[in-house]
């Protein structure tokens, strides 16, 4: 198995700098429509085997350093009598919502078999993959507004709404929410993933102060409760958050664009850091492109180890020649020592 991801969770400087891409496997790619033509998206992570295909098409096409599961955070709503779906041009929509103390009647304890395909999908992925496996969540933060909203949203208003009106009945959906993941990703892990990635992608949404009350004791108790296996935390308006970031005791911070990556490292001395190019270069001219590019890989030499990976997930309309050779550019990219 090719080790350079793996050791950079872990802080180890490595040969080259590992890369791999959030949503490197999905709709930009001809081989995925090729499938998503025949299958709607929901079946395609409930089939174990279409899950594994796919999650392997951006480790053979693109030659990344790692594979990321192909599901989505949403799924373990399922085995908590939650309904998910997807809808063309409206993204997820989730039902029934839970915006007061009286709806978390609503929510059940997980129940992991009526997710199985997810630990099925790993189980054959960790057979065949010559590449490390992240398995990944939500944090029950990000999870929560889902659920509380109903579907993807700008201002977050029923979220503020239920948070600021009955905080303790939005601890205790962050309780259930905390136990429920600490279920699913121990399961996954069980299965063979080699690392967890935790998606907040909403907690920059938040003041520090609520991110401190209402996000970081749950997450913090996730992550103390992985220990088999290198944990990345991804948020955004990480420079916002530093002083609690700097607590969570993860192996890898994610970043994204909005911060300078050698500031990052200054700030964030214990975590190896990944990231943290701009999805959208990916749509300009090679040359602005490799700019950054270079940029970020010689001012990631500052963190304590570096995996390359975008500040959020593939933009649809990249093409898949630019991402091979990206990849292939961060492989070969030599270091000048001074
Ligand atoms: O990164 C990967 O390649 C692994 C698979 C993965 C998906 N979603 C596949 C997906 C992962 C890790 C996610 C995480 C996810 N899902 C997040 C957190 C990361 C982020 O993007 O901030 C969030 C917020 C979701 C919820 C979600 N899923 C939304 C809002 C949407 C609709 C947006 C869109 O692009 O259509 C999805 C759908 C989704 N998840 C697709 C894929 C490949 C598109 C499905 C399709 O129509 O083919």
């Amino acid at each position: 198995m090719k080790e350079a991801f793996l050791k950079a969770c872990r802080g180890i400087k490595t040969d080259y700098i590992p890369v791999w891409f959030m949503r490197q496997a999905g709709r930009y790619m001809p081989e995925y429509q090729k499938i998503r033509q025949k299958y709607d998206f929901l079946t395609m992570c409930k089939t174990p085997e279409i899950a594994a295909e796919v999650t392997l098409q951006p480790v053979k096409i693109l030659g990344v350093d790692a594979a990321i599961l192909f599901s989505d955070i949403l799924i373990p709503l399922e085995g908590m009598g939650i309904k998910i779906e997807f809808i063309e041009d409206k993204g997820p929509q989730v039902s029934p919502t839970i915006r007061t103390f009286s709806h978390l009647k609503n929510l059940r304890e997980i129940q992991l078999e009526a997710v199985g395909y997810v630990f099925s999908a790993i189980k054959i992925l960790v057979r065949e993959l010559h590449v490390p496996l992240i398995g990944f969540s939500a944090s029950p933060f990000t999870l929560a507004t889902y659920v509380i909203e109903g579907c993807s949203t700008k201002e977050f208003i029923n979220t503020k709404r239920f948070m600021f009106s009955e905080p303790a009945g939005f601890h205790k959906l962050m309780e259930l929410f905390t136990e429920a993941t600490l279920k699913y990703l121990t399961e996954q892990i069980k299965a063979g993933v080699h690392a967890i990635q935790i998606f907040d992608t909403w907690a920059g949404i938040l003041s520090p102060l609520d991110y401190e009350i209402f996000v970081k004791p749950y997450v913090k108790r996730i992550i103390d409760g992985i220990k088999s296996v290198p944990v990345i935390y991804f948020c955004s308006n990480t420079s916002g958050l530093a002083n609690h970031l700097k607590e969570l005791n993860a192996n890898v911070l994610s970043i994204d664009w909005r911060i300078d990556i050698k500031e990052a490292a200054n700030l964030f001395k214990s975590y190896s850091l990944q990231g943290n190019l701009d999805p959208l270069t990916l749509l300009g001219k090679e040359e602005e492109l490799f700019i950054r590019v270079e940029k970020i890989l010689i001012d990631g030499k500052k963190a304590k180890a570096h995996i390359f990976n975008l500040g959020h997930g593939v933009n649809i309309n990249t093409k898949v020649e630019t991402l091979k050779k990206l990849v292939d550019f961060i492989h070969e990219f030599k270091f000048v020592e001074v």
